[in-house]
């Protein structure tokens, strides 16, 4: 695996693949690599030439300074796990390199997506996700971009800047990788005690609890009310918002549509941690 730190350093060996016609898949990230981003990995590697992983713990999208400091960033493992997968490329800037201007605007209109959800409980976040992923895709220009499913409305977001800037990408959205036990992973998991990590099964318990009693002609407040319950019964679990939603909107919805995809968002915190997860129901 070749690392790169510098952009004009990975432009001009992409460049040069480029010009032989080889086909560039990105993955970005912040690292604290984990099987989730390995599955990102490993489902860009049929259909691509060239994997760019890149790493970078962007602060523009951090609003709570005190959560960019811990975030954690096991580099010397990172690289282990990219090379276990044969990752071509590890794109590992410096937060100068990445924004030579520190004051540098950046402004995309997302509508609601910005305003609802993790939008309205992170001021600025998905700017700040947009601004680097733009950063991103200018630089690397890749054919496919990978990205998570459990970042549910991060996808959303990214769609819609792909659509706004008519940037010639496709998109690929990987489902959620959970452990044995059901618990999404995550890099913030990191940070869990094994009670913790414990305690935070209630996130995903409470989604699939929604997804069981969905068809049984129970009525929906009922089943999101049991599946709250399943939260803020469980000690250590403090629930931000949970809700079952339209999916193409977010919107929230008192009735199921069953002609339409819906999905139940969920974040909650668990020993100072912040975590989401999502759940799709067709
Ligand atoms: O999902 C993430 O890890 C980040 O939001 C991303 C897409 C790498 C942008 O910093």
């Amino acid at each position: 695996m070749e690392i790169f730190k510098t952009k004009a350093s990975l432009q001009a060996y992409l460049q040069n693949a480029r010009s032989t016609g080889k086909k560039i898949a990105l993955i970005p990230t912040m690292g604290a690599l984990h099987e989730g981003h390995l599955s990102l990995l490993n489902y860009a590697k049929p259909i691509s030439d060239i994997r760019v992983c890149s790493i970078f713990v962007n602060p523009t999208q951090f609003n709570d300074p005190k959560d960019l400091e811990k975030y954690p960033r096991p580099i010397e493992n990172d690289i282990k796990l990219l090379e276990s997968v044969d990752c071509d490329i590890l794109f590992l800037p410096s937060v100068e390199e990445m924004y030579p201007d520190k004051d540098e605007y950046w402004h995309i209109d997302l509508g609601e997506l910005d305003q609802i959800w993790e939008g309205e409980k992170r001021p600025g976040h998905f700017q700040g996700v947009t601004q680097v992923v733009y950063k991103l895709f200018t630089l690397v220009q890749p054919n496919i971009a990978c990205f998570g499913q459990k970042d549910f409305q991060q996808v959303m977001v990214i769609k819609r800047m792909i659509a706004i800037k008519d940037l010639p990408i496709e998109l690929a959205i990987c489902p959620i990788i959970r452990d044995h036990d059901g618990l999404a992973l995550s890099s913030r998991n990191m940070r869990l005690s094994a009670e913790g990590k414990r305690q935070a099964l209630a996130l995903s318990r409470s989604l699939q609890y929604v997804r069981d009693h969905i068809h049984n002609n129970v009525p929906l407040n009922k089943i999101k009310q049991e599946a709250e319950h399943i939260l803020m019964n469980t000690a250590g679990v403090t629930v931000e918002y949970f809700a079952i939603c339209e999916s193409t909107s977010l919107e929230e919805v008192e009735t199921i549509d069953f002609s339409k995809q819906h999905v139940v968002l969920v974040t909650a915190w668990v020993e100072g941690v912040r975590l989401i997860d999502n759940m799709t129901i067709s």
